[in-house]
């Protein structure tokens, strides 16, 4: 087995530095806190962590907006904080990717500075600029609730600049190889400090063309497959993970001949998960599983519950949109962009078994599982924070000041926490967590724990069964001899449903939490009854 396909099997956790632990009290995350608690990362038994931007920035767009790319942000320490984290993280196997963000950079960064400067600044041609704002008229603005135009007037410049998300965040000129060569150089940088690959943001919308909608264009493949090629043959197996929030069938391409990316997250597969459930019905989620297109054997889907954006409601249609809202995010409050600003627990008003159920299903689907910092504890949200901070406020660690996030006085913190009663730190945090057996993040423990005996979830096919009542969802997972059966009720009342296991005849299920046998699978229908929301996973075992 290729070991430089270790995402496979990974189980990936998404973090931002700055919520998860401040060690020097300035209310910032840094790396010395997130290296202090490496030991919820691996008792958790999570095999990547995803960083969110650790660059300098304005800190406009949390983050995103970058103003040097080969630097840490002086809140989250110096390069050899970074160091000394990524050596412990390595040395307790766990994996690091990086956020690379290819598409803009920050107004603040030098390279726009120079550029505004002078026509003739050798930056100029570094971003795209026009003399109207009417070029490339097609195409759709992204932040619509803040921009009105992807087009801003510069007075220093004296001229428009093209920009995807924000007004201050310059999209870069992917026809200028400069540019291309600058940011290889900026991932052999990483690569060379040991980071195990990179979480590319924003990939549709490298390259721009008249009479386009300047999304997924041949040449921005160009630019990724480029990108690859030096890649692979400086440090081969390091991981370049695809942001491309887009249909299964515009996101394939970027798996290439198996040349572009390694993964890409599965962005229509997420809201489905949550109208199914909603909806009571496999359908949604069903359709879209056979809409999505197989990839190369190299490569890999990345599946996710939640973020650190809005749940994004551009995959769906406009009626199930409707119904996501009014079901999901009533209040108006709730909504940005395109999209529902809150964290996995609340949007399932805290119901365990939901919880549970999402997950499971999360863990079951093929591709790697994404868990986002915090819902391990089932953390709640603060939706009358600005932007998508909702779903950003520090890591929830323990009932004493500041979780134990920070011993900075509260109004330092760069969020504040979140004090609800229901999802406040008080009664959600780890500490609590770690000394309750029956707590959500024990069961996460398991259930990754419960996972990781097989490699049927990370590798194997899918063949979904179609049983008469549609509250179930069923499906086995094969690779080689192995099969597992997953079953899960949709529903919060009781199920029973007739699974055709015919292509298993005579095999016995073996219920992967507990070891219990049920009946063997005979040429008649295999009857399962569930509980409210009820999940299996059985090991079929020839006996
Ligand atoms: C995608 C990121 O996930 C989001 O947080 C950011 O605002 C945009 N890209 C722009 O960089």
């Amino acid at each position: 087995m290729a070991a430089t396909e270790w995402f496979k099997d990974a189980v990936f956790y998404q973090l931002h530095v700055k919520s998860f632990v401040d060690s020097d009290a300035d209310g910032f995350g840094d790396f010395r806190g997130l290296t202090s608690r490496l030991d919820h990362l691996e008792q958790l038994g999570v095999d990547c962590l995803w960083l969110q931007p650790i660059y300098p920035s304005p800190f406009r767009d949390d983050g995103y907006d970058i103003a040097d790319y080969c630097a840490i942000h002086t809140s989250y320490g110096t390069l050899d904080d970074f160091r000394a984290f990524l050596d412990e993280a390595h040395r307790r196997r766990l994996r690091v990717i990086t956020e690379l963000v290819l598409n803009h950079t920050s107004d603040q960064h030098p390279w726009f500075q120079q550029a505004r400067s002078a026509p003739d600044n050798p930056y100029r041609d570094w971003y795209v600029w026009s003399d109207t704002d009417d070029r490339y008229r097609d195409v759709r603005v992204l932040f619509c609730d803040t921009e009105r135009s992807n087009w801003t007037w510069d007075p220093v410049a004296k001229a428009y600049y093209w920009h995807r998300f924000f007004s201050h965040q310059p999209d870069l000129n992917y026809d200028n190889p400069a540019v291309r060569d600058e940011m290889w150089r900026v991932m052999q940088f990483w690569v060379d400090l040991g980071v195990d690959g990179f979480r590319v943001d924003a990939v549709p919308y490298l390259v721009e063309r008249e009479g386009t909608t300047c999304e997924n264009l041949p040449e921005t493949h160009d630019v990724i497959r480029e990108l690859r090629r030096r890649l692979d043959a400086h440090a081969p197996g390091r991981l370049l993970l695809a942001e491309a929030n887009m249909r299964p069938e515009d996101v394939r391409p970027y798996f290439g001949d198996g040349d572009e990316f390694h993964m890409a997250f599965h962005f229509p597969v997420m809201p489905r998960m949550f109208l199914a459930v909603r909806l009571e019905d496999r359908k949604p989620l069903v359709d879209i599983l056979d809409r999505t297109p197989p990839i190369p054997d190299t490569c890999q889907w990345g599946v996710f519950l939640r973020n650190h954006d809005e749940l994004t409601l551009e995959m769906v249609t406009d009626v199930e949109r409707d119904f996501m809202y009014s079901e999901y995010a009533a209040d108006p409050q709730a909504r940005i962009n395109v999209g529902i600003r809150r964290r996995l627990a609340p949007l399932l008003d805290g119901d365990r078994r939901r919880i549970e159920l999402m997950t499971t299903l999360l863990m079951s689907l093929p591709g790697s599982p994404f868990v986002y910092y915090g819902d391990e504890i089932g953390m709640g949200d603060n939706i009358h924070l600005g932007d998508r901070h909702s779903v950003r406020t520090p890591m929830q660690w323990d009932g004493d000041t500041n979780a134990g996030f920070s011993r900075a006085s509260p109004e330092r913190l760069w969020l504040p926490l979140v004090t609800s009663p229901v999802y406040g730190y008080q009664a959600v945090n780890v500490e609590r967590q770690r000394h309750d057996g029956s707590s959500l993040l024990y069961w996460m423990q398991r259930l990754i724990r419960v996972r990781k005996t097989s490699r049927v979830f990370g590798r194997g096919d899918m063949v979904v069964l179609h049983p008469a009542n549609h509250r179930v969802l069923a499906f086995t997972r094969t690779l080689g001899s192995e099969t597992v059966l997953v079953v899960l009720n949709l529903s919060s009342t009781a199920q029973c449903a007739e699974l055709d296991l015919g292509a298993h005849d005579g095999a016995i299920p073996v219920e992967m939490f507990g070891g219990s046998i049920f009946p063997r699978v005979q040429a008649t229908p295999y009857v399962l009854s569930l509980g409210p929301y009820g999940t299996f996973w059985f090991r079929l075992r020839w006996l």
